[in-house]
């Protein structure tokens, strides 16, 4: 390290109107402002070739210096001893790891490159304090925002100087790769829809002639034109058109002419899904789990109330199995279509579940939900995502699937009000069953049209979701990767697939741990984002407890005890372990069971006694837990093919 000076005063500090203060003086601050930023920090000078900051430091004491702004002179940002960039008055220093909260060492050396320079440095704990004070959010928001504009310039400068692509450039890559699959049935209504709402009586009108046009339509030239039905209704509707209805304008619906287009949609639809094979995966992962935890060595993991068959009732089942019915039936063959069905319904469990829950705290029953409220919303807007690279592959041009799924939602919304209303536990363990069946029709999907998936390009939905700068609340959700990761890069549409498969894999593992109410529901981004020294003052996480579910456990426990069972005195001890911990232990702590499980299954260490079990002619109960690919000799990988490098961490 550097042998600090300290220069002075606030005297010593550099005026806004200095080189350095330009940034914040364009963003409006004050004189005022700038003096009582300059005061919680300090001035300090550095003698040419000196060292800033060096790679590979750790500062994780609240009284370490962590962010600098250079007030005289420039400085060399070197990776590994190689130099990547400069910075010159006005740059600021560590704003990277300000901003995110996250202890980790320093990842590039910060060298003077002058014979002297100057900056101004600040602690962690003065500068978050100065932040959180009220009177100083116009200068909180003016440092934001030079913050943001200055990452993206290093990253592209770092990125570019490693031999990389920039962001910019990964991103011009991104547009030569999207393919325009030509489907674009709301595209017309996207711009309406996405104002702030007018009344409700206005937005039915809006939706009624929309869905009247599509309707008249699909009788004229769409999807019934073929059947005996739309014959007669098609000569009724023109016949009304002369009297009562208005012209049908546009008459149709245009086509695709583009030949690209046209054999991209081609291909499309040579994409299989075979019902038989979703079944047997699903029976598989259902063996295999059920082999999994009978094992002698997971007596803790059955104490913890990891057994699942006994907890899904057949009034559970039963809609269930209707829906995996009517899914088959419906979509045979129409893979993409049944796909975005099912992420149209898929929403609606996390709408109920919000609904409930603002209710329980409008009525001041109970106040302790806003870990998980923030958790259900994430996953809400992560299946809205899946619904729209759907629609981007023509999901919803059907005027017939559009009617069986908005009513098909409208039901499951309301029958999960109801499920949560008498109890959460056995709502969240629909979700569960549903989540499940999720992850296998995706990994079957992938798996057997992984060829043809290969070779079509993604939609540019799916990358602006995947690799935009934005994943808005995507590290809510997850629960065993590293906060801020992301999926891996999309080449195709094979891994479009394999990343919504993933997604739908962290749905289920949430929907277990709401089941359970193991009380840790804090994300890995908001563990992380608390910095260690932070971390003993921080309240404990919410409770993620939900009552219905903390009086089934006691039931389950009372019960259990007579009758010399112990599974939810377990799961208690699991819960009160969670407690003692900071949140980031916690977290770690409440998945670690559910991770052990599904890295088993993964690594076919289940493999021999789902053989054994048939052989002994065990029967397949309807456990429900992660995912799991199978088939009797046939390897068991939960994630597919493609490995990612931050699971492999977590094994
Ligand atoms: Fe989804
Ligand atoms: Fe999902």
């Amino acid at each position: 390290m550097a042998v600090w000076g300290r220069t002075g005063t606030i005297r010593d500090c550099p005026p806004l109107d200095s080189p350095a203060g330009a940034g914040l003086a364009k963003e409006g601050i004050t004189e005022r402002e700038w003096a009582a930023l300059l005061k919680v920090g300090e001035v300090i000078s550095l003698k040419g070739s000196e060292l800033l900051i060096s790679q590979g430091d750790t500062y994780d004491e609240p009284g370490d210096r962590q962010l600098y702004l250079l007030s005289d002179g420039e400085c060399r940002i070197e990776v590994k001893g190689k130099p990547v960039a400069s910075i010159a008055p006005g740059d600021f220093v560590g704003e990277a790891s300000f901003t995110s909260g996250r202890v980790q060492p320093r990842t590039a050396t910060v060298r003077a490159k002058s014979d002297e320079i100057r900056v101004m440095a600040w602690t962690w704990r003065d500068l978050q304090a100065f932040m959180d004070n009220p009177k100083n959010l116009r200068t909180k928001a003016a440092l934001q925002a030079i913050w943001m504009e200055g990452l993206a310039g290093k990253l592209n400068d770092v990125m570019s100087a490693l031999g990389g692509q920039s962001v910019v450039e990964l991103a011009e890559e991104d547009k030569t790769r999207a393919g325009d699959y030509g489907y674009r049935y709301l595209e017309d209504t996207r711009e309406v829809e996405s104002i702030v709402p007018i009344s409700a009586s206005t937005l039915a009108w809006w939706t009624f002639t929309r869905e009247y046009r599509a309707l008249r339509r699909t009788f004229r030239f769409g999807e019934f034109k073929d059947t005996g039905i739309a014959g007669p209704f098609s000569i009724i509707d023109r016949f009304l058109e002369t009297s009562v209805f208005p012209v049908l304008r546009p008459s149709r619906v245009d086509l695709p002419q583009d030949p690209e287009v046209v054999d991209l949609q081609n291909r499309l639809n040579e994409l299989k899904l075979s019902n038989k094979a979703i079944e047997d995966r699903e029976t598989a992962r259902i063996a295999a789990t059920k082999a999994f935890l009978e094992d002698e060595s997971r007596k803790g993991l059955r104490a913890a109330g990891y057994i699942l068959r006994s907890q899904t009732p057949w009034y559970v089942m039963a809609p269930y199995k209707a829906l995996c019915w009517f899914l088959d039936v419906v979509f045979e063959d129409r893979p993409i279509q049944r796909f975005w069905f099912l992420e149209t319904v898929a929403r609606m469990p996390y709408f109920s579940y919000l609904s409930m829950l603002f209710l329980y705290e409008t009525l001041g029953w109970w106040s302790g939900a806003a870990e998980v409220r923030k958790v259900h919303f994430a996953e809400e807007y992560n299946e809205m995502q899946h619904l729209r690279i759907m629609e981007s592959l023509g999901g919803d041009t059907r005027w017939s699937d559009r009617f069986l799924a908005r009513h098909a939602a409208i039901i499951y919304f309301s029958v999960l009000i109801l499920g949560y209303l008498v109890s959460p536990f056995l709502a969240y363990n629909f979700s569960e069953l549903i989540e499940s069946h999720a992850v296998d029709t995706y990994t079957e999907f992938a798996e057997a049209n992984e060829e043809l998936l290969k070779s079509l390009p993604p939609t540019p939905q799916a990358l602006d979701y995947y690799h935009g700068g934005d994943m808005y609340l995507f590290d809510e959700f997850q629960t065993s990767r590293p906060a801020f990761s992301r999926r891996p890069r999309i080449q195709n549409l094979y891994d479009v697939f394999s990343c919504i498969r993933d997604d739908e894999l962290e749905h289920v593992k949430t929907m277990f741990a709401c089941e359970r109410g193991t009380g840790a529901l804090p994300s890995p981004n908001a563990a992380a984002a608390t910095p260690r020294w932070a971390q003993d003052a921080t309240p404990t996480m919410p409770n993620a407890t939900a009552p219905n579910i903390r009086r089934n456990t006691v039931k389950r426990a009372e019960t259990d005890d007579a009758g010399g069972g112990g599974r939810s005195g377990g799961s208690d001890k699991l819960r009160t372990d969670i407690a003692r911990k900071t949140p980031l232990e916690a977290f770690t702590a409440a998945f670690n069971p559910l991770r052990d499980l599904v890295k088993a299954v993964e690594k076919r260490d289940v493999t021999e006694k789902l053989r054994r079990g048939r052989d002994n002619g065990g029967e397949q109960g309807t456990d429900s837990a992660v995912g799991a690919r199978g088939g009797e000799e046939e390897k068991i990988d939960v994630s597919a093919s493609r490995k990612e490098p931050e699971e492999k961490q977590d094994s």
